[in-house]
């Protein structure tokens, strides 16, 4: 058997077609090449690298943008790219349920401990529908109870499941009927929560610790840490969806750390017929759609990066480094970067 490589050539810029756009709009979305078009966002990028692109004329953009908080160490971190290449390179195993996946159960165990508390299981997918799809399962199955909470201006996805759980009419309209039992609740408002949990009916509270596309709205520290006690009284699970959020996107690790709760506390007394909000707490952080095989070479790159350079990661911090270097403060601003911390916040 041979390997066959990809040639270069065939990788290159001048390998796309001249018609590009056309064949775009002829064969998957029409509209967003109009979007683009009209919003002069319709560039063609030469190349990317952390926080700028430039233009094949030789332009170069900030991005402020941050692929909706997926870049989030910056575009093309080399140390990103050489774990890739060298994964690639390596010829190892690409497939599904065939073999135990070499790096994925040390990975899994690195983001419990990062996420701290007594998270003990990752369930790997790539979306966050999907995690919030597999949470709605799990919570069901676990509580026998049907009812799915969420807030006002809540952004969960675009899966069915997840349409369901939506704050804004907006994204639901024309898909219906969606998920039945699904109630919405407002936002930061503890006795909107009590009222409903106390009926008993609700397997599972979802809420974004930050609300993204609900307006960067923050939790009050109070109502997190409230939530989570009237969650584990009336025996509803409490799930934090910090897919906007990420790893280490607002400093701490996770955004509900900011407010000291996590999916911690003492497992109460064992009784296995009630839940555990403790132990069944879901946080679900998007950062390298990439697949596990290539997630799992990225891992110690990954993890030293979000560590070790705030300035690459994340829009929040790309931004104001960003907004430094226009301004000509970059050396002083690189300076009190010196910690994720300092880079990001809540808001
Ligand atoms: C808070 C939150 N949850 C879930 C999702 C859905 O993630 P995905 O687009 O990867 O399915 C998003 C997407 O932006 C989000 O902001």
């Amino acid at each position: 058997m041979s390997v066959v490589s990809p040639s270069p050539a065939s990788l290159s810029p001048d390998a796309v077609t001249a018609n590009f756009e056309e064949e775009y709009e002829a064969s998957v979305n029409p509209q967003w090449v109009r979007l683009l078009r009209l919003l002069q966002m319709n560039v063609r990028y030469a190349r990317c690298a952390g926080v700028e692109l430039f233009t094949g004329d030789g332009n170069r953009v900030l991005d402020f943008l941050s692929g909706y908080c997926v870049h989030n160490l910056g575009h093309n971190h080399p140390a990103i790219l050489q774990a890739i290449k060298d994964e690639l390179d390596r010829c190892g195993p690409a497939m599904l349920q065939s073999h135990v996946p070499e790096r994925a159960g040390e990975l899994a165990t690195r983001l419990c401990q990062s996420a701290g508390g007594n998270l003990t299981k990752v369930f790997f997918c790539s979306s966050g529908s999907e995690g919030i799809e597999a949470a709605i399962k799990f919570a069901r199955a676990h509580t026998r109870r049907n009812g799915l909470l969420y807030t006002e201006g809540a952004f969960h996805g675009l899966t069915c499941g997840a349409l369901s759980l939506m704050g804004d009419a907006f994204w639901k309209t024309d898909f219906g009927p969606l998920l039945p039992e699904t109630d919405q609740i407002r936002f930061n408002h503890l006795s909107d929560l009590e009222e409903k949990l106390k009926t008993r009916n609700y397997a599972v509270f979802f809420v974004e610790p930050i609300q993204g596309e609900g307006g960067i709205r923050a939790s009050s520290a109070e109502y997190l840490k409230q939530a989570r006690e009237l969650c584990e009284r009336y025996g509803t699970l409490l799930v934090f969806d910090e897919v906007q959020t990420g790893f280490c996107r607002t400093g701490p690790f996770l955004a509900a750390h900011h407010y000291s709760v996590n999916a911690h506390g003492r497992p109460g007394k064992s009784d296995e017929r009630r839940p555990h909000p403790e132990r069944c707490c879901a946080h679900a952080g998007r950062y390298l759609q990439i697949g596990l095989r290539l997630l799992q070479a990225v891992l110690d790159s990954y993890f030293h990066v979000l560590r070790k350079r705030p300035r690459d990661a994340s829009r929040i911090g790309c931004s104001r480094y960003a907004r430094a270097r226009e301004t000509g403060r970059a050396r002083h601003h690189s300076r009190r970067l010196h910690a994720p911390e300092t880079a990001r916040g809540t808001g």
